[in-house]
């Protein structure tokens, strides 16, 4: 049995950038409205022909440098999206051809917005098994074109980003490594947050394209509702699991999907805000990359640093949801 340390991590966000202003022109909203309701200013939208390799490519060759790494070294690439390049082959194909990692195993994770956490907890069972020693961890996603941009409550919530983990089997006595996750999917809610048209169900034709069935489509009340629930119970028993009080935890990195459900789910654990890692207002929700671009952004402003424990909570289309405790 071996434990699991973080060894770099990075991120990166498009050029191209959205702002609320921009979207007033295009849909009844505000800028007031979307920063008081979700806390969001501004999204970033990959240009024209940048696949979601693109993103996840330059998020790995950052997180790659940080552990002082190279492709030579990743044993294994699991990417978290649903918004991959093609629907076949693997997005992490892909990455793995710009990488240049020969042969290591490369698969997508869908898991919607809870990608992230659900492929670092699959990463961390391979090495605690000893089947591999390093591998890369992604989530990323260009979410705009499957956003209906004439419809104001969910075109203003998502944008594009990537974020990626190195992680590595941790020397014997090393204390910073992933210490446990919980995850959970809860089936009732499947049809909360739906991309009907393109799989078996719904065949693409004219017709469903006409229909807009190719955009997301979703109950943000409900949502936002089960959100709260969802990832309070996985903290609740990560923490009870760990026999960790939530004083303990230097930083909370939530889901960033908008800043009152972040808001809600620490009000739960009377953990206060200043320890929680809100980057939302810069990108607003890129799904399965919103926890390592947070993430990263925080190492790299020096927030989160080597020794502290972090509690990473997620929860997405489903309804799945998680949460993972790590000392960095
Ligand atoms: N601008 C102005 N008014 C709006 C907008 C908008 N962009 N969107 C909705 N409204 C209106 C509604 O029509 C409604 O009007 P009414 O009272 O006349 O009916 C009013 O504002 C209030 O609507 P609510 O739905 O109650 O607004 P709420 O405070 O719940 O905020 C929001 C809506 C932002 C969508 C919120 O519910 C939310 O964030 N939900 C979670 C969504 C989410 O996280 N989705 C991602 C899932 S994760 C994943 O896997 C990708």
């Amino acid at each position: 049995m071996y434990q699991t340390r973080i060894a770099g991590t990075g991120s990166y966000l498009p050029e191209r950038v959205l702002t609320n202003f921009d979207l007033e022109k295009l849909v009844d909203t505000s800028d007031q409205w979307i920063r008081e309701r979700t806390g969001i200013e501004r999204r970033h939208m990959a240009a024209p022909g940048q696949t979601t390799s693109d993103l996840a490519y330059e998020a790995s060759q950052r997180a790659l440098k940080a552990a002082n790494m190279s492709a030579d070294d990743i044993d294994m690439i699991i990417f978290g999206t649903v918004t991959g390049d093609q629907l076949m082959p693997s997005t992490a194909c892909y990455l793995q051809k710009k990488l240049g990692c020969a042969k290591t195993p490369a698969f997508d994770l869908a898991a919607a917005c809870s990608g992230f956490v659900y492929s670092l907890t699959i990463a961390e069972h391979f090495i605690r098994a000893g089947t591999y020693k390093t591998i890369l961890v992604v989530g990323a996603e260009v979410l705009h074109n499957f956003v209906n941009y004439k419809d104001r409550e969910t075109c203003i919530l998502f944008g594009d980003g990537a974020g990626a983990f190195v992680v590595t089997r941790a020397e014997k006595n090393d204390a910073n490594v992933i210490l446990s996750s919980h995850l959970m999917s809860v089936a009732s809610l499947a049809d909360l947050l739906v991309l009907p048209a393109g799989g078996s169900k719904q065949p693409i034709t004219h017709e469903i394209l006409d229909q807009g069935g190719h955009y997301m489509k979703m109950k943000g009340r409900e949502i936002f509702k089960n959100a709260v629930q969802t990832m309070s119970a996985c903290c609740e028993e990560t923490l009870k699991q760990n026999n960790v009080k939530a004083e303990d935890i230097s930083w909370l990195v939530p889901h960033q999907a908008n800043f009152r459900i972040m808001e809600a789910v620490a009000e739960r654990f009377g953990f206060p805000l200043e320890k929680v890692v809100n980057i939302v207002h810069e990108m607003g929700n890129t799904s399965a990359a919103t926890i390592p671009v947070a993430f990263d952004t925080a190492v790299r402003d020096g927030r989160i640093k080597r020794g502290q424990l972090i509690l990473l909570t997620t929860f997405g289309a489903g309804l799945t949801a998680g949460s993972m405790l790590l000392r960095y």
